[in-house]
């Protein structure tokens, strides 16, 4: 099959060149990018559909500088113009882009991380400086298709049923999940979703304290205690230091911050 019409084309090369279809050039003939439709259809079609760039920035000789059967090196390599990035240095670029005639149209499979950290350099560090378990899913476990944002909930529950994922973005870096930190809005109901005591305590308890919020205290990081007298407004000096320095640990008189004395 592929003999007979190498056979044809031949004979067509020879018939086009008799009634000067085709100019005569250094290489012995020269075809147009406009030719290339009268015997094959599908590449043409797919650079108009989706081409890109490949159909802006050049046509169809650009890359194909030879034809069979004269010609051997009918496939150009991506680096006679790809070249001086760190992407450009993967191998098997047809393993992604599977089709030159449409460049952008992406086949992610199997575990692929490295090769996205030639364009995203700071998500990879973000993910092996701080280890999570999210440090051992492949990027495309959560981005399957490129530029595709995954919601949480696809893999995850909710601490509380009002959440929603700005609310878990806002304490979970997602590519450094265990980085916890959280603003001043955030409501006490969050925290009670896994410190039921402290929320009840705090709740029953009858003075000024139970009108705090968790993080009023608890400010910014989690699992940040704060110390009392850290409390400026109102309790700098509470008491005559003489007082302080017998007894030193206010608990001794107050109790617990969450349920004062
Ligand atoms: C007269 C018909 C005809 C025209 C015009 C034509 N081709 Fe082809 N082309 C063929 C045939 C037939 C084959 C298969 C040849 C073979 O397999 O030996 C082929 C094969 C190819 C291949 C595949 C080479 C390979 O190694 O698999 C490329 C690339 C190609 N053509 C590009 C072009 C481009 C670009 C143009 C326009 C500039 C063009 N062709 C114009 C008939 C044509
Ligand atoms: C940016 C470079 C580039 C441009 C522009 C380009 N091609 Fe290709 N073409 C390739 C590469 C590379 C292959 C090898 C298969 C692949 O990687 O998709 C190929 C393969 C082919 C083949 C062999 C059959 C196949 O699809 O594998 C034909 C025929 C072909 N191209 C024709 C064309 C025609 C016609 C045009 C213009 C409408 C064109 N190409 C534009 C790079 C290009
Ligand atoms: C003859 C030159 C040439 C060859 C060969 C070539 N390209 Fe390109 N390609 C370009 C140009 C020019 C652009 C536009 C400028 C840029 O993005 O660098 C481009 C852009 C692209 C784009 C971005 C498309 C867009 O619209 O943003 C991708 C992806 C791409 N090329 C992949 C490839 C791959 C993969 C190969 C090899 C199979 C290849 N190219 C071979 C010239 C070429
Ligand atoms: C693991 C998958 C993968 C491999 C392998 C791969 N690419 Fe890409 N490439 C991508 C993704 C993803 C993009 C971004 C596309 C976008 O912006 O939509 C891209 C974009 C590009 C672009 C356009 C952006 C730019 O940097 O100018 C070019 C050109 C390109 N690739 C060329 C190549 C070449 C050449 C190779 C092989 C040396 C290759 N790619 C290998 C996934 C891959
Ligand atoms: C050739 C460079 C290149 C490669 C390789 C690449 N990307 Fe991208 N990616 C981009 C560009 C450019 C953008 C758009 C950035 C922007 O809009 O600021 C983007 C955007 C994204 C976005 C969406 C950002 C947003 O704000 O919506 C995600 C997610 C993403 N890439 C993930 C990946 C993953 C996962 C891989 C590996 C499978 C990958 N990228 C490979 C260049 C690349
Ligand atoms: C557990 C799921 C998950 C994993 C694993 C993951 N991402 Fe993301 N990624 C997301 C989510 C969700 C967002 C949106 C974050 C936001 O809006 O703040 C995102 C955002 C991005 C963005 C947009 C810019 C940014 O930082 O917000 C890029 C680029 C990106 N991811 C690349 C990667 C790369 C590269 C890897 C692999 C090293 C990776 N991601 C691993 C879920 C994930
Ligand atoms: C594609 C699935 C997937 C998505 C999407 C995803 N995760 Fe995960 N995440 C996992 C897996 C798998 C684990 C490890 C097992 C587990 O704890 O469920 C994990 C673990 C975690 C952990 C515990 C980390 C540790 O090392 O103990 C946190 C926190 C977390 N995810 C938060 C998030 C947040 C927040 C989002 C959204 C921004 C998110 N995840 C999106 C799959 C995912
Ligand atoms: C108020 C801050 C906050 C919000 C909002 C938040 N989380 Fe968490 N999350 C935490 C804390 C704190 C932990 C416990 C970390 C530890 O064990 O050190 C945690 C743990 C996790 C874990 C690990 C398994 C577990 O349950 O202990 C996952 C998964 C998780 N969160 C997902 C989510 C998702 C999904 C959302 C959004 C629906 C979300 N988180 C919203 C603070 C928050
Ligand atoms: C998903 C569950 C979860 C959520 C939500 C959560 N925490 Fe925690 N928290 C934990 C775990 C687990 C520990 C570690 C407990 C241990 O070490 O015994 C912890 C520890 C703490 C500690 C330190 C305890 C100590 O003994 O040093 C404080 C303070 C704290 N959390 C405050 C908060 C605040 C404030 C919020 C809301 C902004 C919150 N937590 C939300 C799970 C959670
Ligand atoms: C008035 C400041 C203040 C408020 C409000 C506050 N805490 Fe605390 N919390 C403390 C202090 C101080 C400690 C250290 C123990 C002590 O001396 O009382 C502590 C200890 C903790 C601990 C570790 C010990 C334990 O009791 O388990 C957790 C967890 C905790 N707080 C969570 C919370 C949560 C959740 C809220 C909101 C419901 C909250 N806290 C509200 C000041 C506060
Ligand atoms: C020896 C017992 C004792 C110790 C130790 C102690 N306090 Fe008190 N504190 C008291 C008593 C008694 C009162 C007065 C109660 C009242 O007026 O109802 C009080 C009142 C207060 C008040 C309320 C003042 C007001 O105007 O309402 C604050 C705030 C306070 N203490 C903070 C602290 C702090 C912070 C510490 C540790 C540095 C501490 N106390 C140590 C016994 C103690």
């Amino acid at each position: 099959m592929r003999k007979k019409t190498g056979l044809l084309f031949s004979l067509l090369v020879l018939i086009m060149y008799s009634t000067g279809a085709f100019a005569a050039n250094q290489e012995g003939f020269s075809l147009s990018n406009s030719d290339c439709i009268k015997c094959h259809e599908k590449q043409p079609a797919t650079i108009a559909d989706s081409g890109n760039k490949h159909k802006t920035e050049v046509g169809c000789l650009d890359c194909h500088t030879e034809h069979p059967p004269e010609g051997k090196n009918a496939i150009p390599d991506c680096s006679v113009c790809h070249s001086d990035s760190p992407h450009y240095k993967l191998e098997n670029c047809g393993s992604c882009h599977s089709d030159t005639h449409a460049p952008l149209a992406l086949n992610i499979e199997g575990e692929v991380s490295a090769p996205c950290l030639t364009c995203h350099e700071k998500q990879g560090i973000e993910v092996k400086e701080n280890p999570s378990a999210h440090t051992n899913l492949a990027c495309n476990e959560c981005h399957p298709k490129h530029r595709y944002i995954p919601a949480c909930m696809e893999c995850h529950e909710k601490h509380t049923e009002d959440m929603n994922v700005d609310a878990c973005l806002s304490c979970h870096p997602v590519h450094m999940p265990l980085v916890i930190t959280y603003d001043q809005e955030t409501p006490s109901h969050y925290c009670a979703a896994c410190h039921g005591e402290a929320y009840t305590l705090l709740n029953n308890n009858t003075t000024k304290h139970k009108d705090l919020s968790c993080v009023y205290c608890h400010k910014a990081v989690h699992k940040a205690v704060p110390t009392c007298v850290s409390c400026k407004i109102p309790h700098g000096e509470p008491h005559p230091a003489k007082m302080l320095s017998k007894y030193p640990e206010c608990g001794q008189c107050h109790g617990i911050a969450h349920d004062l004395k």
